[in-house]
């Protein structure tokens, strides 16, 4: 594997007011920085002031973001489950960017009811299929979420959790790095 540090962004998907979202994505943050293979950005889409339409002339805020989707080599989504998909919320920021997307693996995180969000997960392979992007088999998923975190906002039995995101991250960094070598090489066709 290269030398340079693997950018990887993990994107919190859910802004809803009184959400459990920021919950498993700073817990799952935590866990890339502890893996060693990532230099990581959290990016909370609460925090994104991105406009409620596309504009014609992209606003300082959604360029702000496609740059940091830019620098990324690598993406994590942490997705609830909103009606058997993921909210509306993820859609219209992974709308933002096009080219930013192209070439790089996507890992999930998921949490919902009785079956964690994998259903969330599954429909946004379709779109991460349309973008280029390459999504990895391994996921994380957390049945009755609330359930399984303590107050600190930690998995209550955190040796399943960890290993899995330890797996899902040694695999995301393979991806990371060999499509970024492959992308050194070679642009990526993009048009
Ligand atoms: C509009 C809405 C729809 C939901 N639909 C589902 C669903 O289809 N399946 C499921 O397992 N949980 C569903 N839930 C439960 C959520 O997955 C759960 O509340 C989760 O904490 C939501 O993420 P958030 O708190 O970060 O917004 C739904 C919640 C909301 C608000």
């Amino acid at each position: 594997m290269s030398d340079r540090p693997l950018n990887l962004a993990i994107i919190i998907g859910s802004t809803r007011e009184g959400r459990f979202g920021d919950t498993v994505g700073r817990w799952f943050a935590k866990q890339a920085a502890a893996h060693g293979g990532f230099s990581v950005d959290l990016i909370d889409l609460i925090d994104i002031q991105l406009p409620p339409s596309h504009r014609a002339k992209p606003t300082p805020e959604v360029d702000a973001f496609r740059a940091r989707l830019a620098a990324a080599d690598a993406f994590v989504i942490v997705t609830p489950e909103y009606n058997h998909s993921y909210p509306a919320s993820l859609k219209h920021a992974i709308d933002q960017g096009y080219v930013e997307w192209m070439a790089k693996p996507v890992g999930f995180v998921s949490y919902g009811g009785t079956v964690g969000g994998v259903r969330a997960i599954e429909h946004l392979r379709h779109v991460f299929a349309e973008l280029h992007a390459a999504t990895i088999r391994d996921y994380l998923c957390f049945i009755n979420a609330r359930r399984q975190f303590n107050a600190d906002g930690n998995p209550i039995d955190p040796e399943g959790p960890g290993s899995a995101a330890k797996t899902m991250l040694d695999r995301l960094a393979w991806w990371a790095d060999a499509l970024r070598a492959a992308r050194d090489s070679r642009p990526y066709i993009k048009r």
